[in-house]
């Protein structure tokens, strides 16, 4: 089953567990604030680029507002596991409000890495992105990490690549038309 071929929600088994993928919505704050506490060191600072602590009230607000054209955040949780945090998130933000590139951002929780969670997640959202205008992914990378482009191989093609210092690259990826 193709998880980034159905309309949201959508959901699919992932090694025998229901994942299903959504939009983030405003009751999220807690489960996304335990996602963030439960990330490894490792995988708090390949997102964050430094060592993020918890979310403050005010975080939450934001990273939970999603509106599909300033904005927009998908999630992966677990259907059988009401109030389990989010396993995963990846959101688009565009640079301005006529902007048609929006920076990028995806985090998949420690355990569940590698189980194709993030490649369905940065699929639609770059399909729900395309319908909002947005032509172009940008991502602050820190410089070797293979999966966070790879990611971003699979739904457009590498435009830019500016070194930012402090070994964080941003990288600019022209979404396909059709998507990836
Ligand atoms: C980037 C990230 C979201 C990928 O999530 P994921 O759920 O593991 O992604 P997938 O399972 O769909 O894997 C996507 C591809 O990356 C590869 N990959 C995943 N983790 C990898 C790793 N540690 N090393 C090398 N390749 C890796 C997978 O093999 C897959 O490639 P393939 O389809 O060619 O086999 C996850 O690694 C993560 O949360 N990293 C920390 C946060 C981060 O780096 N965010 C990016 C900056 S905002």
């Amino acid at each position: 089953m193709d998880p980034a071929g159905g309309a949201l929600p959508f959901a699919w088994t992932v090694d025998g567990t229901v994942v299903r993928l959504r939009s983030i919505g405003p009751d999220d704050g807690p489960r996304l604030a335990e996602g963030l506490a439960r990330l490894s060191p490792e995988t708090r600072f390949a997102r964050f680029h430094y060592p993020k602590g918890a979310f403050s009230a005010g975080e939450l607000r934001r990273l939970t507002w999603s509106d599909g054209v300033l904005q927009f955040a998908l999630v992966a949780d677990l259907p059988q596991a009401p109030g389990a945090p989010l396993v995963a998130v990846a959101r688009w933000v565009r640079d301005a409000p006529d902007a048609d590139t929006a920076e990028v951002a995806y985090v998949t929780g420690d355990g569940w890495q590698r189980r194709g969670l993030g490649r369905a997640l940065v699929r639609q959202l770059a399909a729900q992105a395309r319908r909002a205008g947005v032509a172009r992914f940008r991502a602050e990378v820190i410089v070797g990490n293979i999966a966070a482009v790879k990611l971003l191989e699979c739904v457009g093609t590498a435009e830019q690549e500016t070194d930012l210092g402090s070994g964080v690259a941003e990288l600019v990826y022209r979404l396909d038309p059709a998507g990836g």
